[in-house]
C-alpha cells in the first residue's frame, strides 16, 4: 500500500480522533474510490506502524475494524488483503460514519484511556462479556430481597425513608460485627462503619489518611478502582510485585526502607485480578513489617467469602494485635452489588476521621438498604447463598479451566482460583497483545478486562482477566471459542507477515 505513490495517509496526531480511526477512514477512502484495488495485500501491522510513525495497536485495530466491516480478509499464512467489492450496506452505513461496530469517536490517544474506552465496548448486546467484575446477576436473591423490603417498610414506614446516622442503622452495624467474627475479626460495634460498598470504604481510608501527593503501595498488579481512587484523590501510587502467594514482602520491606508510604493497600485473598492468595505466614510477615514501620495496612476483603476450594484463612485484621489493619469490605460480591452495602472496620485512632469522611461524603448510606441487609442477614439468607453461590462458582470454574485448555491460544498460561471470580490468563508472549486482539474478540461477540489496566506501571500486555463466575457454562465455552478465535485472526497478521518466509 505505502509503495503505491496515490496512497497518501495525512495524520492529524494532535486532533480528537484516535490515530486508528483516522487510519480506518484514509483505507477506506482508498478502497471505495478504487485506489487499492481488492486483492491488494496490505503491509504488516509492524511495518506500517514504523512507516508511519504511530503504534502498532492503531494499524491492528484499524486492520480488526476493516475486516468486521468486510473491507479485509485475512488468509492465515498469506496476510491481510483487500477484500472483493465491500457490500452496498457497509459502504451506506459508513458514509455517515455510524457503523453499528464503530468504537466511540472520541475514543482518546492516550493507551491508558483508550484501553479503558476500548473496554466500554463489551457492553453491547450479544457480547459475551468476560469483562467485568460483578458476581452474575441469576445469582441475586431478588425473591428475599422483596421480602426484607416490604417488611422493612411496614415495620418502620418513613424511618426507613430518612437520613440514617453516618456510621451505619446500628443494627446492622451489630450484625456485621457478629459476621465478621465468624471470619476471626474481634471488634465491637463501635468499629464498624457501613459504606457505600467497599469501593467507598477504601477511597475513604484514602481521604482519611493521605494528602494529595503522598504516597501508598499495592500489590502490582492491583485492583483497578484502586488505581482511580490514587489518581483522583491525586495520590501517588507505587505496585509492589507479586507472586503466586501475594505481595512480595522482601520488595515491600526494600521499598519502604526508603520511601514512606502512607498506606499499604491488599487483597490478601482472591486477589483481583490473579486469584492469589496470601498464606499464613506471608499475611503474619506482611503485619510485621507494617507494625516495624508503623504504616496501616488497608486490607480489602471483598472476596474473601468466595471460597469454594482450599483452606480458609484468617483475614489479616483478624491477626492484627495492634489495631494497624483497617479492614474494608461489602455484601456486594456474595449477593447484591446494587445495595451497595459495604463496611469498613477499623480501630478508634482512625474511627472518628472516618466517620467525618463518610458525612462529607454522602452524610449516610440508603437506610432502606441497610435495614433490607440487616433483615437477610438476620434471616439467614447471606449464609443461604454463599453456600449455593460458591457451589455454582466452583462448577463455572472448572467448565472455565476446561474451556481454556481447549480454545485459548497454544501456549497460554493461567492461574487455578479456588475462589473468586476470575481467570488470569497469560497469552503467548511471541503473539499479539490483549488490547490488539480486543476489537476483533469484541466484533466476534466476546470481551475480556485487558491485564495492562491492573497494573501501576503499564506492563501486562499480554494478560488477559476473564470472569467466569459472571457467565453461565454454555455462554464460557462459547466466549472462550470467541476469544480464541479472534486471537488467531489477529495472529495471522501479526505472525505470518511478519515472520520472514521459511525457505
Ligand atoms: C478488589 C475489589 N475491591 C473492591 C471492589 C468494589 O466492590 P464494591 O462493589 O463492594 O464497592 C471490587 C469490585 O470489583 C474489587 O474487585
Amino acid at each position: 500500500m505505502l509503495n503505491n505513490p496515490k496512497f497518501a495517509v495525512a495524520l492529524d496526531r494532535d486532533g480528537e480522533e484516535p490515530i486508528y480511526r483516522q487510519l480506518i477512514r484514509h483505507i477506506r477512502a482508498q478502497i471505495e474510490s478504487g485506489v487499492l484495488p481488492a486483492g491488494t495485500r496490505l503491509p504488516a501491522s509492524r511495518d506500517l506502524a514504523q512507516q508511519l510513525n504511530i503504534s502498532r495497536i492503531s494499524v491492528v485495530n484499524a486492520y480488526a475494524e476493516l475486516r468486521a466491516e468486510g473491507y479485509l480478509s485475512a488468509h492465515a499464512g498469506r496476510g491481510t488483503f483487500i477484500a472483493g467489492e465491500p457490500s452496498k450496506e457497509n459502504t451506506a452505513s459508513h458514509s455517515n460514519g455510524t457503523h453499528p461496530h464503530a468504537p466511540p469517536p472520541e475514543l482518546p490517544t492516550t493507551p491508558d484511556r483508550s484501553i479503558r474506552e476500548m473496554m466500554r465496548m463489551s457492553r453491547k448486546p450479544g457480547v459475551i462479556n468476560f469483562a467485568q467484575g460483578a458476581p452474575p446477576p441469576d445469582f441475586f436473591p431478588i425473591q428475599h430481597l422483596r421480602e426484607a423490603i416490604n417488611t422493612v417498610l411496614d415495620r418502620d414506614g418513613a424511618r426507613a425513608l430518612t437520613y440514617e446516622v453516618t456510621e451505619g442503622f446500628p443494627p446492622l452495624r451489630a450484625a456485621v460485627r457478629d459476621y465478621v467474627s465468624a471470619l476471626g475479626i474481634r471488634c465491637t460495634a463501635d468499629h464498624v462503619l457501613i459504606t457505600g460498598g467497599t469501593q467507598q470504604g477504601i477511597d475513604m481510608v484514602i481521604q482519611a489518611l493521605c494528602s494529595e501527593g503522598e504516597l501508598i503501595v499495592t500489590e502490582n498488579p492491583t485492583y483497578l478502582g484502586m488505581i482511580d481512587i490514587a489518581r483522583t484523590r491525586r495520590v501517588q501510587i507505587h505496585g509492589i510485585d507479586i507472586d503466586d502467594d501475594g505481595m512480595r514482602p522482601d520488595m515491600l520491606e526494600n521499598y519502604i526502607m526508603d520511601n514512606r508510604p502512607r498506606v499499604i493497600y491488599v487483597n490478601p485473598t482472591f486477589h483481583n485480578p490473579t486469584g492469589a492468595v496470601m498464606p499464613l505466614h506471608r499475611r503474619r510477615q506482611l503485619l510485621n513489617i507494617a507494625n516495624e514501620y508503623r504504616i496501616p495496612v488497608l486490607e480489602d476483603g471483598v472476596y474473601h467469602e468466595l471460597r469454594f476450594e482450599g483452606d480458609g484463612l484468617p483475614p489479616l485484621k483478624a491477626l492484627d494485635e495492634t489495631g494497624i489493619v483497617i479492614h474494608v469490605s461489602g455484601f456486594t460480591k456474595m449477593m447484591l452489588p446494587g445495595l451497595r452495602i459495604g463496611y469498613i472496620i477499623s480501630d478508634s485512632s482512625h474511627y472518628e476521621r472516618l466517620v467525618r469522611v463518610k458525612q462529607a461524603a454522602d452524610i449516610s448510606s440508603p437506610s432502606l438498604n441497610q435495614r433490607a441487609m440487616h433483615l437477610m442477614l438476620e434471616r439467614g439468607v447471606m449464609a443461604q447463598q454463599l453456600e449455593r453461590n460458591n457451589r455454582e462458582l466452583k462448577r463455572r470454574r472448572d467448565v472455565a479451566l476446561a474451556a481454556a485448555s481447549r480454545y485459548l491460544p497454544p501456549g497460554s498460561r493461567w492461574s487455578i482460583p479456588q475462589g473468586g471470580l476470575y481467570l488470569w490468563v497469560q497469552l503467548p508472549k511471541h503473539g499479539p497483545t490483549a488490547a490488539e486482539v480486543y476489537i476483533t474478540a469484541v466484533h466476534m461477540g466476546a470481551a475480556y478486562a485487558i491485564g495492562s489496566v491492573f497494573f501501576t506501571n503499564n506492563c501486562g500486555g499480554h494478560r488477559i482477566r476473564l470472569n467466569f463466575g459472571a457467565q453461565r457454562p454454555a455462554e464460557i465455552e462459547e466466549g472462550f471459542k470467541r476469544i480464541g478465535r479472534a486471537w488467531r485472526e489477529v495472529a495471522v497478521d501479526y505472525d505470518i507477515m511478519e515472520k520472514p518466509p521459511i525457505l
